[in-house]
C-alpha cells in the first residue's frame, strides 16, 4: 500500500442530509430527488466511496425511513431529530466517527455536482498545512445567501459568516462557504461540544468552527473551485440546472470513452448506464437505469431503453425497450417495444410495431411486422408473419407459446396458448391454431387443422 492509500482509508465522510427542503413542495424528502435517474444523495455517497472513505456515515432526519430504505446499508446512518443546524447534524454523527480516522469530511446530500478531483484537492491543501480546519470556497457570479468568507488581512481565513448575521460590507464580499469541509478527527471531536446555539431558533452552525479554530490560532485551509460543482438544491430550478450539468458531465464522459453522440443535446443517460466504444447514439435518446449497451451499436434516434442489455453491433431505431436482453446484430424498429423479460438472441430482426413479453426468440428469428409475441419460447430461424398474435391470457392467467427451430407461422396467426408449434412447421395466414401441431406439419384455417399432402 502506498502513502497516499493510507492518507486515503483514514478519511471518515459524513454526509449531511437530514434537512426538509422546504422549498422543494414535496411530500419526498429532498435528497431523494433524482438526477440523471438516481437519488441525488447517492452522488455524495459514490464521491465520499471514490476518495476512500470509510463507510460513510449519512444524517438522516426528515423522511428518515424513505431514505433509509431507498438508500440501504452500504452507508451507516446517524438521527437527527429535531434538526438544529449543520452543526448540530455533524454532533448527532459524532458518536459515529471513528477516532482512529486521521480526516473528517463534510458533504451535503445537496450538493451533487462535486467531484472527487475537488476533494482531493481539499484534502491535500488540509494536509500540506497541517490546518484544522478546512474548507471550499467558491466565487459565485451571484453571492446570494451563501455565508461569506472573511480574510484577515493577511489573506487568512478567519470566519464564516451567514447572510443573515453578515454586515453590509460582509455582503458586499465575493467569496463565500460551499459548506464542504474538511477536518482533523481529533480536533473536530474536541470542539463540536464548544459550538453555541443561535439565540432564537437554537440552531448550532458548523461554519462556527471556523472562527474556533482561527481564535486558537489554528490554521484553517481552503481550496476553490467552480460554482457548478457546490450548487446546491434548493428548489425544482437549481434541480433542473443539476440535471443539465450532471447530463453533460455524463455525456461528455462517454464521448471520452470513444462513444459518439451525435446530439449530447438531446441524448439523455442516466448515471449508471454503461456504453461500449464505437456506439453511435442519435438524437433524443433516453437510456435509463441499469441499461448496457455493448461496442458498435447504433442507438436512436427517438429511443428509450430502460433496466437492459444491448449487446455488441445492435440497432435500434425509434424504439422502446424495457427489461430486455439482446444479444449481438440485434436489429429493431422503428416503432416495436420490448418488455420485460424480452430476450431476443443474436441476429434476432425486429421490425416495425412488434411486441415481445417474457419471451426468448432463437437466433435469427424474424418479427418484421406487427405482432405480439407473449409467454413464448421461440426457436432459431422462426419466421413470425404478419399479424401473428401468441393469445396468451384467458383473462385471468398466462399460458406459454413454444414454437420449434425453422417454422414458419403465417401472416394473421393467432395461437391460441397453451400450444406447441413443433420444428420446421408451417401455419397457413388466417390461421386459429388451438391445438398442438407437430414437427414438419402445415395447419391451415380456423380452427387450425393439418394439410397432410402439402
Ligand atoms: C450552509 C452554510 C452556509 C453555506 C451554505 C452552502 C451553515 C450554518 N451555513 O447554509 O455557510 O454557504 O450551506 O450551501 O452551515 N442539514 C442537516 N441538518 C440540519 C440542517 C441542515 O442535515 O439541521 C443539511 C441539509 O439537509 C443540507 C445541508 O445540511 O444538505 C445544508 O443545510 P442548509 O440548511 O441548506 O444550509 P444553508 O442555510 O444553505
Ligand atoms: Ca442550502
Amino acid at each position: 500500500m502506498n502513502n497516499e492509500q493510507v492518507t486515503m482509508n483514514k478519511v471518515q465522510c459524513v454526509i449531511l442530509a437530514a434537512g426538509q427542503g422546504t422549498r422543494m413542495k414535496s411530500a419526498r424528502p429532498k435528497v431523494l430527488h433524482e438526477i440523471a435517474g438516481q437519488p441525488m444523495v447517492r452522488y455524495a455517497i459514490e464521491v465520499a466511496n471514490s476518495i476512500g472513505s470509510l463507510r460513510p456515515i449519512v444524517v438522516i432526519g426528515h423522511g428518515a425511513d424513505d431514505v433509509k430504505q431507498t438508500i440501504g446499508e452500504s452507508v451507516d446512518y446517524a438521527l437527527q431529530s429535531p434538526q438544529l443546524g449543520t452543526g448540530h447534524a455533524v454532533l448527532c454523527a459524532r458518536d459515529q466517527i471513528d477516532p482512529a480516522s486521521e480526516l473528517v469530511v463534510v458533504l451535503y446530500g445537496d450538493t451533487p455536482l462535486i467531484t472527487a478531483d475537488t476533494l482531493r484537492r481539499l484534502i491535500a491543501a488540509h494536509v500540506q498545512s497541517a490546518a484544522a480546519v478546512s474548507l471550499i470556497t467558491f466565487q459565485p457570479a451571484d453571492p446570494a445567501l451563501y455565508g461569506r468568507i472573511i480574510r484577515d488581512d493577511q489573506q487568512r481565513i478567519v470566519d464564516s459568516v451567514e447572510y443573515t448575521e453578515a454586515t453590509p460590507e460582509q455582503r458586499a464580499l465575493r467569496e463565500v462557504n460551499s459548506g464542504i469541509f474538511c477536518y482533523k478527527t481529533d480536533w473536530l471531536l474536541s470542539h463540536l461540544d464548544r459550538l453555541t446555539p443561535r439565540p432564537g431558533h437554537g440552531e448550532l452552525y458548523l461554519t462556527d468552527l471556523v472562527s474556533l479554530a482561527a481564535r486558537e490560532g489554528a490554521v484553517v485551509a481552503h481550496a476553490d473551485c467552480d460554482e457548478n460543482e457546490v450548487l446546491g438544491i434548493n428548489d425544482r430550478a437549481q434541480l433542473a440546472q443539476a440535471e443539465r450539468l450532471m447530463r453533460e458531465r455524463i455525456n461528455t464522459r462517454h464521448m471520452l470513452n470513444g462513444v459518439t453522440l451525435i446530439d449530447p443535446a438531446t441524448t439523455y443517460i442516466a448515471a449508471r448506464v454503461v456504453i461500449g466504444a464505437d456506439t453511435v447514439v442519435y438524437p433524443n435518446t433516453h437510456l435509463h437505469g441499469k441499461t448496457a449497451i455493448g461496442r458498435e451499436c447504433a442507438i436512436g434516434p427517438n429511443t428509450i431503453i430502460h433496466d437492459s442489455t444491448i449487446g455488441n453491433a445492435c440497432e435500434i431505431v425509434a424504439s422502446m425497450v424495457e427489461g430486455a436482453v439482446l444479444e449481438d446484430h440485434v436489429d429493431m424498429g422503428p416503432f416495436s417495444h420490448m418488455r420485460k423479460g424480452a430476450y431476443l438472441s443474436e441476429g434476432v430482426h425486429i421490425g416495425n410495431f412488434a411486441e415481445v413479453k417474457d419471451s426468448r426468440l432463437g437466433p435469427g428469428t424474424k418479427q418484421g411486422h406487427f405482432s405480439y409475441l407473449g409467454n413464448a419460447n421461440i426457436g432459431a430461424d422462426v419466421n413470425i408473419g404478419a399479424g401473428t398474435i401468441t393469445c396468451n391470457y384467458d383473462g385471468v392467467k398466462k399460458h406459454k407459446t413454444e414454437i420449434g427451430e425453422g417454422t414458419f407461422i403465417g401472416s394473421d396467426t393467432m395461437l391460441v396458448a397453451p400450444v406447441k408449434i413443433g420444428a420446421h412447421a408451417k401455419t397457413g395466414a388466417g390461421s386459429v391454431v388451438t391445438r398442438d401441431v407437430a414437427d414438419g406439419e402445415l395447419v391451415y384455417g380456423v380452427p387450425a387443422r393439418p394439410k397432410h399432402n402439402a
